[in-house]
């Protein structure tokens, strides 16, 4: 460690126990970089790290004694004990900190600050390293120089390359135990290279280096001659840091709140994630399209005359036109496009796979829609570069798909502008986080297609047959007594004038929906259908019920939301297991016992009672004739 001794970021520990304000000062101009470390599980990242704390000097002496009391080791004072000791103490913390994110680090040389993201490299966390990944200016991909280039690193560069990180570093490491090899480093490097093509990386730069001897990562190896490129900290504190990028690019904000402290001043905050803004630019706000000029640019240290991307700042308007959280304000002259349908890369970060037509929120800029997605076009071999054909997606999976959103969202391709084209997509049951993504483009068909205005509208419908639309639907169950209720009730409507119509599962499953069988995809899909035709019914002005299991709250949810409030009634019938299995009208559950039928709801297939039915009929203290009349005059009432 005493090669380093007269290292000038030494100098800078010295002063921060001198005089701790010159410290701060110092430090207060530089620029920042943030970078990403990946790679396999045993590419010595942990090492790396601790060896540029170490030689940064950013590990303090109450930070070591702590690591020392952590690891349970007295070390003594000397170098490459305490290096080991920091490096253990690093790897732990990971370790438990694995389930909550990512471990952001800090360190300063006299030149930068830098904050380094510490993903776990394990095949399931890919989730943690593109969170890490989405705000860096830099990747260091590692390499153990024994191994070569390994899956993990295929699909980190290449996650790398999708999040739109163009200085990549390829840090072939523990040089060491390959002797030092220069046939060894260009073999990697060769190989690297073959794969960065296929996959539109555009260039990176090799360096090897040995994260435990410290070769190449603070000063030149003595141990590689033949190397004459940078060490890996110059290179670090050399690369260009993004935020430049995007201020040539036409103005851009996601508004984030609207700020009103009186009724005289309304300001929009947020901020800028492209080109600029100055008081009197003419502006316009989206997906409204409604124009205006900017009058102020407010910050806490007063009115600016200009701002630029990476601020955040609060703008108020010359007039008062309709703008909150979520919308988009841009260049008047200059918009982005607004689109509720596009193509889009997904990275699937969850164990649950993905369910094509399933809602799932859509978090994209500041705002959050609901979106569905449909069957891959393709998912991505991260070894080859091959298009897969793939019905659904899986943990890690990556893949190319459509996604359709339930209102018009201002966006950017992701290649443009990452703040308006990158997203994530959010269970609605769990809130986890399950997949990122990055939108390509519009589909032309949702420009191309317009909502007709029909002049015999809903309203004329149902005002016609006296009536009000409703959807009333049917869960629970197979043989609940779903189809037995539903239709004695449609017999009573119908007698009382009223105008009905039932769909039923088995009968709908023998036309429109013929193709679709029992797995979670197929019944999302089922439903979906189920509930934009139930839809079109009530847009006829009918009384429409369904008996169909719809084993999910997500796609219960997703119908209620798609029709009217008050106009969706979901009726569960709630009938034990044990009750149902007893009755086994149509012998099914015997089937499903003895192996010869899978997926049946209730043995080997889900079902999730709802929570909050309007009406709950349990068939077991009532008839079917009693939780008719039930439903019906809930129907009824709620006319
Ligand atoms: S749903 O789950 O997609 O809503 P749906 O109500 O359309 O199911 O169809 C259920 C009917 O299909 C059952 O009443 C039963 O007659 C029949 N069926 C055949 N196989 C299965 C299965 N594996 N699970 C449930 N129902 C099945």
């Amino acid at each position: 460690m005493t090669a380093h001794a007269q290292d000038p970021v030494y100098v800078t520990d010295a002063l921060i126990a001198q005089d701790i304000d010159a410290y701060l000062l110092k430090h207060q101009h530089k620029t920042m970089l943030r970078f990403i470390t990946c790679g396999s599980v045993d590419d010595g990242k942990s090492t790396l790290i601790g060896r540029l704390l170490y030689d940064s000097k950013m590990i303090f002496e109450d930070q070591l004694a702590s690591l020392e009391a952590d690891s349970k080791v007295s070390g003594t004072q000397g170098g490459e004990i305490d290096f080991a000791l920091l490096v253990d103490g690093l790897a732990a913390e990971r370790e438990q900190g694995i389930t909550i994110d990512v471990a952001y680090r800090f360190f300063a040389t006299d030149k930068r600050k830098f904050i380094v993201a510490d993903t776990p490299g394990h095949e399931q966390y890919t989730r943690n390293m593109v969170t890490g990944a989405s705000t860096a200016d830099l990747a260091v991909i590692l390499i153990d120089a024994r191994q070569g280039v390994l899956t993990q690193t295929r699909r980190h560069s290449y996650l790398v390359n999708l999040l739109g990180i163009r200085n990549v570093v390829l840090a072939v490491n523990k040089m060491d135990l390959v002797d030092y090899s220069a046939e060894r480093f260009y073999e990697i490097v060769a190989d690297y290279s073959h794969f960065a093509k296929q996959i539109g990386m555009d260039s990176f730069l090799p360096i090897p280096i040995s994260g435990l001897k410290g070769d190449n990562i603070v000063t030149k190896s003595p141990e590689m001659p033949w190397y004459q490129g940078p060490t890996l900290l110059g290179h670090l504190e050399d690369a260009p840091v993004s935020d430049t990028r995007m201020q040539d690019a036409p103005f851009r904000m996601a508004v984030q709140w609207v700020n009103r402290p009186h009724l005289d001043f309304r300001g929009f905050a947020g901020q800028i994630s492209a080109g600029a803004v100055h008081p009197g630019d003419a502006i316009r706000v989206l997906p409204s399209g409604k124009t205006t000029t900017v009058k102020s640019i407010v910050t806490f240290d007063g009115d600016l005359t200009q701002a630029v991307a990476g601020q955040s700042v609060t703008l108020t308007f010359a007039d008062e036109i309709d703008c909150s959280r979520g919308d988009v304000i841009v260049r008047a002259d200059a918009p982005c496009e607004v689109a509720d349908q596009f193509e889009a890369t997904l990275v699937w970060m969850s164990e649950q796979e993905m369910l094509p037509g399933r809602p799932y929120l859509l978090k994209i800029g500041t705002q959050t829609v609901s979106a569905t997605i449909t069957e891959p076009k393709y998912e991505v071999n991260v070894n080859t570069m091959e298009h897969l054909a793939s019905k659904t997606l899986g943990l890690n999976a990556i893949g190319v798909v459509n996604i359709s959103t339930d209102r018009p969202v201002p966006f950017e391709a992701y290649g443009d502008n990452p703040d308006l084209g990158g997203f994530i997509l959010i269970d609605r049951m769990t809130n986890a986080t399950i997949a990122a993504g990055m939108l390509h483009f519009a589909l032309r068909r949702s420009q191309n297609i317009h909502w007709q205005a029909t002049d015999v509208n809903r309203e004329a419908h149902a005002a016609q047959k006296n009536q009000r639309a409703r959807v009333v639907w049917f869960t629970g169950l197979s043989g609940s007594g779903k189809s037995t209720i539903a239709n004695i009730v449609e017999r009573k409507l119908h007698a009382m004038g009223k105008h009905t119509f039932l769909l039923d599962g088995d009968n709908v499953r023998h036309g429109l929906n013929r193709d679709l069988g029992f797995t979670d995809a197929d019944r999302v899909e089922n439903v979906r259908r189920v509930g934009e035709v139930a839809r079109l019914m009530t847009d006829a002005g009918l009384i429409v019920l369904t008996a169909f299991i719809s084993p999910f709250r997500a796609e219960r949810r997703m119908v209620r939301d798609m029709m009217a409030t008050g106009e969706f009634i979901e009726v569960y019938v709630d009938t034990p297991l044990e009750v149902a299995e007893a009755r086994d009208v149509k012998g099914l559950y015997k089937k499903a016992r003895s192996g010869q039928l899978k997926n049946f709801t209730g043995i080997d297939s889900p079902y999730e009672a709802p929570e909050q039915a309007e009406l709950v009929v349990n068939t077991v203290a009532l008839t079917a004739e009693e939780a008719a009349d039930r439903v019906v005059e809930a129907i009824l009432s709620q006319g």
